[in-house]
């Protein structure tokens, strides 16, 4: 009997942990109670308030909704001190996110003539961070972010006091569970790890720094920088798809390396696995590096700001979201094989490049590289590439192609995920073509996802280039989706005893899971 019992366990047991693995609805529970306990990674998009002044409220739940499509927790509101439409914005912003479930913090922007007195902060947060749709740290206070300002550093000790004190019975309501006001990350990106991270009164620190040096790519020295100087207090890492800025009135006029950077950028937060992401942005069209939808009326500042033509109109960056959902998925999963499993809604197809090759016209005096940042000017045709960038998000291998004006060539992916499963990149040289941009992916000789995208012209308005880039995606057809569900488990036959022993172990780790939590999270 017991012999013949040791034999069915040691049949049964191998097996099983399979099963378990990929028992779906217990990894459900166990990862949900998870994440309720340690639900503290979170992806904000940076949003500029002074952007928004035809907004309404129906505008900014437009918003909100595209940014809740992608997976991004919450805006940190970029606002610039004495900025006369601010409190009329902020109204409609808590309200719409209060009515969609969103979430907002503010990103006190101290740049430029917005230096930020100590008693409007005070006002401002106490205002502002007892609503119910605030962003909170899991401890319960109220995350302040700002863009600059270590000049005020000195400020922050008293701020954080008497807010407390001022938000204390407003606070202790259903929506709070915490002691107030504020778990502060500042962004002093200008004055380096080491100085902003001996201020006494921060919780954790930002990093401004999204964009790399003339032509290097990317890379994350400086994050490894920021981090080991918190000891393990919050970062918030900057991601970033673009930047070109020409705006007279603010004598800004330089690109910094966009090209792969999008995806390179994303693996480097899966990398870095930092508490807190920021992108950067989701409306500042003045730099280019806006992920948001183009907002007509939104767009027009760029005329206010004495840009010498219209480089945002007519170039869409909504392809760049189409990922985020995946991506911030797994972000936020909480193991390396939680990541590789992280559920594929649609495979997609996201496409950018310029449309002009760097030679083609006028440079507009535009610099690779910035002097304000005490940095070696390129030209700026040195930084950026003249490619076609191509990112997918697939259940499995496909192939790609890449035709600029009717020149049909099968290209190559430069980075493919070690499962297969996965977002993929890769780029293509334009060479001296001109002409429509159609990239095509195909699955075993079957059409899967075609994007249509504008020409790559000889000639530019004005003669000048644009250095932003178009932007475009494409949805895989369903037809030509793998039937893997990406867990590579589920096969075999499941008598009833292994049904019954796969239950009875599911119980008890679920029992264990309980126990666990409220060990933890007590
Ligand atoms: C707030 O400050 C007032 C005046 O100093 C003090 O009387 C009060 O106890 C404080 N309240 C809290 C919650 O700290
Ligand atoms: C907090 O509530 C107490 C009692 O209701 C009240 O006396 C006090 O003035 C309130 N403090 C603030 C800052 O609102
Ligand atoms: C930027 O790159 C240039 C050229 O490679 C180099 O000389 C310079 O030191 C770099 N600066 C920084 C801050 O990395
Ligand atoms: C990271 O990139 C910067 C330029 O952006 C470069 O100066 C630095 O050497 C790079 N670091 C590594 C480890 O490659
Ligand atoms: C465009 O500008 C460049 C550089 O300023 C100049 O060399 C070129 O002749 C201009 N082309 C036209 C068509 O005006
Ligand atoms: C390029 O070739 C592929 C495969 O033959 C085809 O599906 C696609 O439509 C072609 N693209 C263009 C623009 O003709
Ligand atoms: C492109 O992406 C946007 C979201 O960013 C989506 O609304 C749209 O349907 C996509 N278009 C195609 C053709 O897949």
């Amino acid at each position: 009997m017991s012999l013949s019992q040791t034999s069915t366990w040691t049949r049964i047991l191998p097996p099983l942990w399979t099963h378990l693995r990929s028992f779906p609805l217990l990894t459900l529970l166990l990862s949900s109670l998870f994440s309720q306990c340690s639900q503290s990674k979170a992806v904000f998009a940076h949003f500029m308030v002074a952007n928004t002044k035809t907004y309404n409220l129906a505008t900014w739940k437009a918003d909100i909704a595209l940014a809740q499509s992608a997976s991004i927790d919450a805006f940190a509101l970029n606002a610039g001190y004495g900025m006369p439409h601010t409190a009329l914005a902020l109204a409609d912003a808590f309200t719409a996110a209060e009515e969609l479930n969103f979430k907002l913090l503010f990103s006190l922007d101290y740049s430029g003539s917005g230096f930020w007195p100590k008693d409007r902060v005070v006002d401002i947060l106490a205002e502002y961070t007892p609503r119910e749709a605030y962003f909170r740290h899991t401890d319960g206070r109220a995350l302040v972010t700002t863009f600059e300002g270590f000049q005020a550093a000195g400020d922050w000790g008293d701020i954080k006091r008497v807010v407390a004190n001022r938000t204390a019975n407003a606070t202790d309501t259903d929506n709070a569970g915490g002691d107030g006001c504020c778990f502060f990350i500042p962004d002093w990106t200008s004055v380096g790890p080491r100085r902003a991270g001996s201020v006494p009164s921060i919780d954790g620190l930002m990093s401004w720094d999204a964009w790399p040096n003339g032509s290097h790519d990317m890379n994350t020295t400086e994050d490894t920088e920021w981090m080991s100087v918190l000891n393990g207090r919050p970062y918030i890492m900057p991601v970033s798809p673009w930047f070109y800025t020409n705006l007279k009135r603010f004598d800004k006029n330089w690109v910094w390396r966009g090209d792969d950077l999008w995806y390179d950028r994303w693996q480097q937060v899966l990398e870095l696995d930092p508490e807190y992401v920021e992108i950067l942005t989701w409306n500042d069209y003045g730099e280019s590096h806006y992920i948001g939808p183009l907002v007509e009326g939104a767009i027009s500042i760029l005329g206010d700001a004495g840009a010498p033509f219209d480089y945002v109109r007519d170039m869409p960056h909504d392809g760049w979201r189409v990922m985020l959902p995946y991506l911030i998925a797994q972000f936020k999963a909480n193991s390396e094989e939680e990541r590789t499993e992280v559920e594929i809604e649609e495979e997609v197809l996201s496409v950018w490049y310029r449309l002009s090759h760097a030679e083609a016209c006028g440079d507009g005096k535009t610099t690779g590289n910035s002097e304000s940042q005490h940095q070696t000017l390129m030209d700026p045709g040195e930084v950026l590439e003249d490619k076609v960038f191509y990112s997918a998000l697939l259940e499995a291998g496909a192939d790609v192609r890449v035709s600029i004006g009717g020149d049909n060539q099968s290209v190559e992916w430069t980075d493919v995920p070690s499962s297969g499963r996965g977002v993929y990149h890769g780029s293509v040289a334009m060479g001296q073509r001109t002409g429509e941009v159609v990239v095509t992916l195909e699955r075993e000789g079957a059409f899967l996802a075609q994007m249509k995208g504008r020409s790559i012209e000889t000639e530019c308005p004005g003669n000048l280039t644009n250095w932003n880039a178009w932007v475009g995606n494409a949805t895989g057809v369903r037809q030509n989706r793998p039937s893997g569900d990406g867990s590579g488990g589920g096969e075999g036959d499941e008598s009833a005893s292994v049904l019954a022993v796969q239950a009875w172990i599911g119980g008890v780790a679920l029992g264990l899971a309980l126990a666990v939590l409220f060990s933890t999270c007590a």
